[in-house]
C-alpha cells in the first residue's frame, strides 16, 4: 500500500524518455523521440516518446501508455510494483502505508496459510524421497508414469503416507497452528473432533500461484480403487481461490511469453508430460471449466490460446461457452483435436517430441472454423438444423471485440458453409445491436485494475445511434485544455471560467449523461475533483490505476485531433486563441446537445409509432414539436459559431 502523495512524487519525477531509455535506445526526432518499438518485431522504429506529454505511442502495433504503463507491459508488473521500480530507480523512498491492526493481521493469517503450506509440500516431497513407503509407492508412480527425476523436483512433486493423521501430527510437533492446518484444508476435523489428514495415500501435486507460492495441493490414488474419487483438492481458502488459477502458470508464464501462446490442457499430469518433452507454454483448468478470471490471466501474458482438446464431440460442444468468454476477451482461440483416447499426456509418451510438435502446429484450427465444421457434420441433410447453426456460429462471431476479425471470420464462415456472406452479415448485425443494448443497460465503468485492458469505445463504436464522436470530444477538451481559462457568458469582459468548469456546469444544468460509461467516469470525476476545488489535467487519467481509464486517456490526448474548421491550435496572438478556445468548447458542447436531442427525436418517433391511444399521441406529438425546436435553436447557434 503506498501512499498517495508518494503515487503522485513518483508520477511527477519519472521521466518516460528515461524510463523507455533503459530498454529501448531511442533517437531524437523534432520534439519526440523515436525507437524500435519492443513490443512487436519491425525494422524501421515507429515507436514514439514524447517527453512532453508523458507518454510513448507505437504507430506500429498501436501500444500506448505512461512511464507506469511502459513498466508494466515491458515487465509485466502489476501496478504497485511498477510504481516501486520507479521509485527505486528515481531513489524515492516508499514509505508504505501505516497498516491497520485488522489488515496486519489478515496478512499475518495468509502469510501463515503459506507457511503452513510450504511446510506440506516439504514434508509430502521429503517423504517421497526419504521413506520406504514414499519411494516405493509414490517416486515408483511417478517413474512409471515417465516422469524425469528432474521433473518430478521441479514441480515438487510429494506422497502422502497412508497413515491417518501422519502429517497433522507432525506439523503440530512443529508447532503449526491447527487453525492454519484446518484453513488450509490439510486437516479435517471430524464430527467427533478426530483429527486426520486429508492427504492419505496419494501422490501430491502442489499447485503454485503466478508468484510459485504454494495455494494448495491437488492429490491422486495410485490405484484405480472405484469407490474413492481420482482426484481430490484442497479446500478454497484465503490464499486459495480455485477460480482464479490455473495449474502451470509460474512455470509457464515466461514460455507464454516467449511463444506468445498459452496451451491449455484438461489435467496436471498433461502439464507436466509436455514441460518434460520441452513444450513448456501450456497451464491447465483442472478439470473445472474456464473462468473469466483464468482467462484474464492468461490475458496478461498472450493474447492466443490454444485449447488441446481429448474428447469427443459432445464434450468438445460442452465446453463451447467457456471458449466464448475466450473470444469475448479479445482473444485468438485455436484448437487442437488429439486422437481417440489419447490425452496430451498419453500422447507425449508414446510420441517423439518432434511427432507432438507436429501435431500442435499443424493440427490446429481455428476455433469459428472449428466450431462451423462440427455444427455443420451434425447438421448435415437437416435444413432446420442448418439455420439455427448459422445462428450459433454467428453468435461466437459477434462476441470478438474487433469489427475487422469479426469481418474476416463472416466471410471465411460464408465459405465454409457455402452461403451469401451477406446472409451472415445480417445476422451478425442483428446479434451485434441486440448484445450492444443489453450491455448498455447493465453496463459500468470498472475502476479495478487488471479487469478490463482495452476501452470499451473500441466495442461499440458501430453502433449508429451512439454519439461517440461528440462524447469524444467533449472528454477530450476536458483533459486537454479544463485547465485554461474563457471568457465567461456575461458582460463583464474581464469574468474568466476554466474549460473544465464550464463544460461540466453547462452539461449538469441540462442533466446530460455520456452513453461511453469510460467518458462518464472521467466526466464524475471532473466534477468530483472540482467540487473539492481542484481541476484535474490530462496526467491524472494518463497514470490511472484502472488501465481501461489509462488507456483512453492516452488515446484521447495522442491521436492527431482537429476541432471544428476554423480552429487551429498554432495561432500565437494570446487574446485570439483564448477566443478560439472559446468556440471550439462551446460548438464541442453544441454538438453534443445536438446530438443528444436528435436522439430523443428518435426515441419519440420510435414512441409514437408504438402509441396506441390519443392522449398518449398528442402527448407525445407536443414533445416531439418541442424538441425540434430546441434541435433548431442549437444547430442554429452551432451553424453560426462554425461558419463564422
Ligand atoms: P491421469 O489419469 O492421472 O492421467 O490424470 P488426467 O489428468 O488424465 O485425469 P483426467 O483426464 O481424468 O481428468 C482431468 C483433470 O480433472 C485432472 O487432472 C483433475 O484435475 C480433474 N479430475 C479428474 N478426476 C477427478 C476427480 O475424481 N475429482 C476431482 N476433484 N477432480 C478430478
Ligand atoms: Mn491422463
Amino acid at each position: 500500500m503506498i501512499r498517495p502523495d508518494i503515487i503522485r512524487d513518483i508520477l511527477e519525477t519519472a521521466r518516460i524518455e528515461e524510463v523507455v531509455g533503459d530498454f529501448v535506445s531511442l533517437r531524437k526526432r523534432g520534439a519526440n523521440l523515436v525507437g524500435l518499438c519492443p513490443f512487436h518485431n519491425e525494422k524501421t522504429p515507429s515507436f514514439n516518446v514524447s517527453p512532453a506529454r508523458g507518454i510513448y505511442k507505437c504507430f506500429g502495433c498501436g501500444k500506448a501508455g505512461s512511464a507506469v504503463n511502459f513498466v508494466m507491459e515491458h515487465e509485466h508488473y502489476s501496478y504497485p510494483d511498477a510504481l516501486r521500480y520507479l521509485a527505486r530507480k528515481y531513489n524515492i523512498r516508499i514509505e508504505e502505508k501505516e497498516q491497520t491492526a485488522e489488515e496486519l493481521q489478515a496478512l499475518n493469517e495468509q502469510e501463515s496459510l503459506y507457511h503452513v503450506n510450504t511446510f506440506a509440500q516439504k514434508f509430502f516431497s521429503e517423504l517421497m524421497f526419504q521413506t520406504e513407503e514414499g519411494r516405493a509407492l509414490g517416486l515408483k508412480y511417478f517413474s512409471e508414469r515417465g516422469f524425469r527425476e528432474d521433473t518430478v523436483k521441479k514441480f515438487e512433486l510429494g506422497y502422502s503416507p497412508e497413515k491417518q493423521d501422519h502429517f497433522t501430527r507432525y506439523a503440530l510437533d512443529n508447532g503449526y497452528n491447527l487453525d492454519y492446518l484446518l484453513k488450509t484444508g490439510l486437516t479435517i476435523r471430524s464430527e467427533e473432533g478426530r483429527l486426520y489428514d486429508r492427504f492419505r495415500s496419494r501422490v501430491i501435486f502442489p499447485i503454485h500461484n503466478l508468484t510459485g507460492r504454494v495455494i494448495g495441493f491437488g492429490g491422486r490414488i495410485r490405484t484405480s480403487a472405484e469407490n474413492k474419487p481420482k482426484y481430490i483438492n484442497s479446500p478454497e481458502s484465503d490464499i486459495y481461490n480455485k477460480s482464479k488459477v490455473l495449474y502451470g502458470i509460474f512455470f509457464a508464464k515466461n514460455a507464454i511469453i516467449r511463444q506468445d501462446n498459452c496451451y491449455l490442457v484438461e489435467g496436471y499430469t498433461d502439464v507436466i508430460s509436455l514441460h518434460q518433452a520441452g513444450i513448456e507454454n501450456v497451464v491447465s483448468s483442472s478439470g473445472t471449466s474456464l473462468t473469466t478470471d483464468q482467462i484474464k490471466l492468461i490475458k496478461r501474458f498472450t493474447r492466443n490460446i490454444t485449447i488441446l482438446y481429448d474428447g469427443d464431440p459432445a464434450g468438445i460442444k460442452a465446453s463451447f461457452r467457456g471458449i466464448d468468454m475466450i473470444l469475448e476477451e479479445g482473444m485468438n482461440v485455436k484448437i487442437v483435436l488429439f486422437p481417440e483416447n489419447e490425452d496430451p499426456d498419453s500422447y507425449v509418451r508414446k510420441h517423439r517430441t518432434s511427432e507432438v510438435e507436429a501435431l500442435l502446429h499443424s493440427g490446429a484450427n481455428d476455433f469459428i472454423v472449428f466450431k462451423t465444421n462440427l455444427l455443420l457434420r451434425e447438421a448435415a441433410g437437416d435444413p432446420i438444423k442448418r439455420a439455427s447453426l448459422i445462428k450459433e456460429i454467428v453468435q461466437s462471431i459477434a462476441l470478438i471485440p474487433d469489427a475487422i476479425f469479426r469481418t474476416v471470420y463472416v466471410k471465411e464462415c460464408a465459405s465454409v458453409m457455402n452461403m451469401p456472406e451477406q446472409t451472415l452479415m445480417n445476422e451478425l448485425n442483428k446479434i451485434l445491436r441486440q448484445n450492444f443494448n443489453k450491455k448498455m443497460e447493465t453496463y459500468r465503468p470498472q475502476i479495478y485494475p487488471d479487469e478490463q485492458v482495452y476501452p470499451a469505445e473500441k466495442q461499440i463504436t458501430e453502433d449508429p445511434n451512439l454519439c461517440e464522436y461528440q462524447e469524444k470530444d467533449i472528454i477530450r477538451i476536458m483533459l486537454l485544455y479544463g485547465e485554461q481559462t474563457i471568457p465567461a457568458n456575461g458582460n463583464d469582459s474581464m469574468d474568466v471560467i476554466s474549460v473544465a468548469g464550464f463544460i461540466v456546469h453547462d452539461l449538469s444544468i441540462d442533466d446530460l449523461t455520456f452513453q461511453n460509461p469510460y467518458y462518464q467516469f472521467i466526466f464524475d470525476d471532473f466534477q468530483k475533483e472540482m467540487e473539492k476545488g481542484r481541476i484535474p489535467s490530462e496526467k491524472d487519467y494518463v497514470n490511472h490505476a484502472d488501465p481501461s481509464v489509462a488507456q483512453l486517456a492516452i488515446d484521447l490526448v495522442s491521436t492527431p485531433y482537429e476541432l471544428s474548421d476554423g480552429w487551429s491550435k498554432n495561432l500565437i496572438l494570446v487574446k485570439v486563441e483564448t477566443e478560439i478556445l472559446k468556440e471550439a468548447v462551446l460548438s464541442a458542447v453544441l454538438a453534443f446537445k445536438a446530438k443528444k436531442v436528435d436522439q430523443m427525436i428518435i426515441r419519440n418517433q420510435q414512441d409514437l409509432k408504438a402509441a396506441a391511444d390519443e392522449e398518449e399521441i398528442m402527448a407525445l406529438l407536443t414533445e416531439q414539436m418541442k424538441l425540434k425546436g430546441i434541435s433548431r435553436e442549437i444547430n442554429a447557434r452551432l451553424g453560426r459559431i462554425v461558419t463564422k
